[in-house]
């Protein structure tokens, strides 16, 4: 039995537009606070634009903020971007780096989310590093391959298990309804956890928390979060609905 504690993280991505999105953070903070004991950290990562909101709309709850990107240099003439000194002062605790959506859409390098990882670590941040293949890669046999070559490229160099976390999210099950089988995701957590000791240390590779993204829902949350290298969930479309969320968190309460 790891002593690694459970991480249930919120990705709410370009949803949740309005101040409306209060109401999620107050029903999710509010219940666990009734809660006596909880053996799990649960984490929200709303757009900028909110961040501030939802701050304050969490108050003093253990629910930690998270951000959804930053910037590989502390300020500058970066138009549209934003410093992770910005977000450690808007009173965050994480930012996810290098989602499959960022590496898509806007054409991320593992050495640009090793850039940003070590500033935003540097300036404070705890880092979610993520990690995926996509559906051609998984069936052309690449899946392993490619998994720890974006772990090699993206890692920071100054991450300890307390400050970065590794996000596995198979490109091809985010969003989709599609789940990896257990033995899939249990395959490559175990490979991502060896790889770890490999390019950093054994100590680290058994102390780092690796979580599974990509449809966790309440009906399957429970039985990937039990595996045995799997220590949390990233969670996009099941974490803007209270309910929801509450449902896949309350395993862990
Ligand atoms: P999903 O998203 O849970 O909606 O599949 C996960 C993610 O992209 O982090």
């Amino acid at each position: 039995m790891s002593n690694r504690r459970i991480l249930i993280a919120g990705n709410w991505k370009m949803n949740c537009l309005t101040t409306d999105g209060t109401a999620l953070a107050t029903a999710i903070a509010g219940k666990l606070r009734e809660a006596s004991s909880s053996n799990c950290d649960v984490l929200m990562a709303p757009p900028f634009t909110l961040l501030s909101t939802i701050k304050n709309a969490l108050g003093n709850s253990e629910v930690l903020l998270s951000a959804q990107d930053c910037h590989f240099e502390a300020s500058g003439a970066h138009t549209g971007d934003i410093s992770p000194v910005m977000l450690k002062d808007i009173g965050c605790d994480y930012v996810i780096l290098g989602h499959s959506e960022r590496r898509t859409n806007h054409g991320e390098s593992d050495e640009l989310v090793r850039q940003k990882a070590e500033l935003a670590i540097e300036k404070g941040l705890k880092v979610i590093i993520c990690v995926g293949e996509t559906e051609g890669e998984r069936e052309t046999g690449k899946t392993l391959d490619v998994v720890n070559s974006q772990l090699t490229g993206s890692i920071p160099a100054n991450a300890t298990a307390d400050n970065c976390v590794i996000a596995y999210e198979p490109v091809w099950a985010i969003g989709t309804g599609k789940t990896a089988t257990t033995d899939d995701v249990a395959e490559v957590h175990k490979e991502i956890r060896s790889h770890l000791a490999h390019i950093k240390s054994q100590d680290l590779a058994d102390s780092m928390r690796i979580l599974y993204g990509g449809s966790v829902n309440p009906s399957n949350s429970k039985e990937l979060l039990s595996l045995e290298d799997v220590d949390g969930a990233l969670i996009g479309g099941a974490s803007l609905k209270a309910d929801d969320f509450w449902t896949i968190i309350g395993h862990w309460i």
